[in-house]
């Protein structure tokens, strides 16, 4: 027992971890404040009292049991459950530190996430391993695919839902005659992130190709998190003014139409973790809310940056046959199309999913085999 019963100590399997009074009691495990079916926490914190304390406690069958005052409750708690959530060894490092479950990487990616669209269908394990696959590296490919106009959608239907978008279920992706997005036309584009300008981002986007006889019109995708690492080590200031300050995204290129959110380029979580990425050339407004002592900075660092993700050295590059198709993190890597010939066809359909629903798929299997 420590500080007056306010924290206790225990001596776990490794070492030692102490817990606080009102954190042991708001997480309890009992029927009273957690649903037993769902899990879901039956009390608020306004039905704990504010001087709660630890009464007493022992240790038991690898079960600590803790009286409580003033209430007067005894809970248990199985001494794994603590170890897994202890959280008194959290301490974030610096700016822009990473999430353990992300490898970054460069040209010199050796396997990429890829996987057979039959075997993903059928098999629950390799859909994982797959989708374990992106989780990690923010992007993966499925060959072997249906060649059909909306076979996307089985894609998605792996794992989630279609985020609909004013662009509609699906968007289209091949030549057209006046287009209104560069998209739609034959020139290379620059590695970027899509629809920065939505509050939020989608964080998913899946490009599915059906028809790929002209010549030209390679993929690629970029590792922002690894550009942005690489930013940072080179200049600091660099990386501070992009994640201090809000650049301004907008599309308005439709009648009704006008998106337009106020966000950095680099988002840091308010711990400092390095949490996305939005890089769009083309949708970046005026920007208006960086100091004007900051503002040659910004641009100097905004310049660098995109350097960095155009760097040959930082890029992954793969042809899309038709029936094959790529997943990409839309917060973290950054795809491209190099330019293509009006010779042959071009067609790919794209649409926008969410990383929830492909991290609750992850991760709930992950509880189902231990
Ligand atoms: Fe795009």
């Amino acid at each position: 027992m420590v500080d007056s019963g306010n924290a206790l100590t225990i001596a776990s399997s490794q070492k030692e971890l102490t817990f606080h009074a009102i954190w042991l009691r708001d997480n309890s495990q009992d029927p009273e404040t957690r649903s037993p079916t769902n899990g879901q926490r039956l009390i608020s914190l306004s039905d704990i009292p504010e001087n709660i304390s630890i009464n007493s406690a022992s240790i038991e069958n690898n079960t600590l049991k803790v009286t409580f005052s003033p209430e007067e409750k005894t809970i248990f708690y199985e001494l794994d459950w603590l170890e897994k959530n202890s959280y008194e060894n959290f301490k974030p490092t610096q700016k822009g530190w990473l999430s353990s479950i992300y490898k970054t990487w460069d040209s010199n990616l050796e396997v990429i996430p890829l996987e057979d669209f039959n075997d993903l269908q059928k098999n629950k394990r390799t859909l994982n391993d797959w989708i374990g696959g992106v989780l990690k590296f923010g992007f993966g490919k499925i060959t072997n695919g249906p060649v059909q106009s909306g076979a996307l959608f089985e894609i998605v239907d792996l794992f989630g839902y279609v985020r609909e978008t004013n662009y509609g279920r699906h968007f289209e992706v091949r030549t057209e005659v006046n287009p209104s997005n560069l998209a739609y036309t034959g020139l290379g584009l620059q590695a970027h992130t899509d629809n920065p300008y939505r509050d939020p981002v989608p964080t998913l986007q899946i490009l599915y190709c059906l028809e790929n006889s002209a010549e030209g019109g390679e993929n690629m995708v970029v590792d922002g998190f690894s550009a942005i690492q690489k930013l940072k080590d080179e200049n600091l200031e660099f990386f501070n003014v992009l994640s201090d300050y809000c650049a301004k995204f907008e599309y308005s290129g439709e009648k009704g139409v006008k998106l337009s959110t106020r966000k950095p380029i680099i988002e840091l979580a308010p711990d400092g973790e390095l949490i996305g990425i939005r890089f769009n050339n083309r949708s970046l407004s005026a920007v208006t809310d960086v100091p004007f002592g900051k503002m040659q900075t910004w641009y100097a660092a905004y310049r660098r940056l995109a350097e960095i993700i155009d760097d040959q050295r930082m890029q992954v590059t793969f042809k899309l046959e038709p029936g094959e198709s790529f997943i990409v993190d839309n917060t973290r890597v950054l795809h491209a199309r190099k330019g293509y010939s009006g010779k042959g066809s071009r067609w790919l359909q794209g649409c926008y999913a969410d990383k929830d629903s492909l991290k609750s798929i992850f991760y709930s299997s992950e509880d189902a085999q231990t």
